[in-house]
């Protein structure tokens, strides 16, 4: 049997322009040279203000840990590249991000166990939750001990691997700009030949470790911003923000107090490092407490109310946008 061939309709010339007698035959025309009309486009292209495609979530420490524990019956290290959750914000069609440009995740490694050396562009930062002495992350060969409280980095392109030598399992959060990555396309990944990296020495203090003793002290120190709320940076050693897409800051509030944010181009996560209390975020209430983690959409008002003197950091894209020169307020409607 002769096979049929299937002709792509011919390319529209500007002859054939010339001849036309109405608007759709300039469409179909148009269609043949991969052109779409700009005057009666299919969809919008731009619109008035941000629409509003993520949603307020809350995911709790406690249940997260208990499944990360059963999946350690299960999964290892061998198996999986991390052992580990995604908090992924409840709109139709999304499994991953947790807000536009930023993911979290909890995650768990086991006593004994290692979790190795892999480097990406995402600029990744994680909360240590539980501990004990004995766990470190390496990065670039530079071994951080993991101290419950902690906000550790590994940034674009820097080598890190994990590891448990303590008898108990290892738990925190880690906050990285992959959907940011996804949205641009620079995307690389690669293990270390290996395995895991040597290392090459301790750093207690260091780039890629913001000890939460530190921020403790720092903020006893501080002066209020409001009575009973104090905030720091968490900045790089050159007084950036703590990685080129994300900001990062500590909270404390006094019991009671309340910490409102208006609404903005930014999206942020929270993670509660200590203590406990409410949050209002587009008329839905959250009850927060230690290890927890919230999804702060951009475009939205956010009141944080503690309970008991709480330390709150939020992981916040303004770097990016403010880069780009898209941080903005977004007016209520
Ligand atoms: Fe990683």
């Amino acid at each position: 049997m002769p096979q049929t061939l299937t002709r792509a309709p011919a390319r529209a010339t500007a002859e054939a322009f010339g001849k036309v007698s109405n608007l759709e035959e300039i469409y179909a025309l148009l269609a043949t040279l991969d052109i779409e009309n700009g005057w009666a486009k299919r969809e919008p292209s731009m619109w008035p203000r941000p629409r509003q495609n993520f949603v307020p979530a809350h995911w709790s420490y406690g249940p997260a840990k208990a499944a990360l524990e059963a999946a350690g019956r299960y999964i290892n290290t061998e198996l999986a590249e991390r052992r580990n959750l995604i908090l992924a914000n409840p709109i139709p069609g999304n499994t991953y991000a947790t807000v536009r440009t930023l993911v979290a995740a909890y995650q768990m490694v086991k006593a004994g166990e290692t979790a190795r050396s892999h480097r990406h562009t995402a600029n990744a930062l994680r909360l240590v939750l539980d501990t004990a002495p004995g766990t470190y992350t390496v990065v670039d060969g530079r071994k951080i001990p993991m101290v419950r409280g902690d906000v550790l980095l590994t940034p674009n392109w820097c080598w890190h691997a994990h590891a448990n030598e303590s008898p108990a399992d290892a738990y925190w959060m880690d906050i990285l700009d992959v959907p940011t990555v996804h949205l641009l396309n620079p995307m690389f990944f690669e293990h270390h030949e290996e395995g895991l990296e040597p290392v090459t020495g301790t750093d207690e203090q260091g780039a890629f470790r913001y000890a939460f003793a530190d921020s403790v002290v720092r903020l006893e120190a501080a002066t209020d911003i409001a009575p009973g709320r104090r905030e720091i940076a968490l900045l790089n050693p050159q007084g950036g923000p703590a990685m080129a897409t994300v900001g990062l800051s500590v909270t404390r509030l006094e019991p009671g107090v309340k910490l409102v944010q208006e609404p903005s181009t930014a999206s942020a996560v929270m993670a509660v490092i200590e203590g406990g209390g409410t949050a209002e975020i587009d008329g839905k209430t959250i009850t927060w407490t230690r290890g927890d983690a919230i999804a702060c959409p951009a475009g939205l008002a956010q009141t944080v109310t503690a309970q008991s003197r709480c330390y709150l950091l939020h992981a916040t894209d303004e770097p990016l946008m403010r880069a780009l020169g898209w941080l903005r307020p977004i007016p209520a409607v």
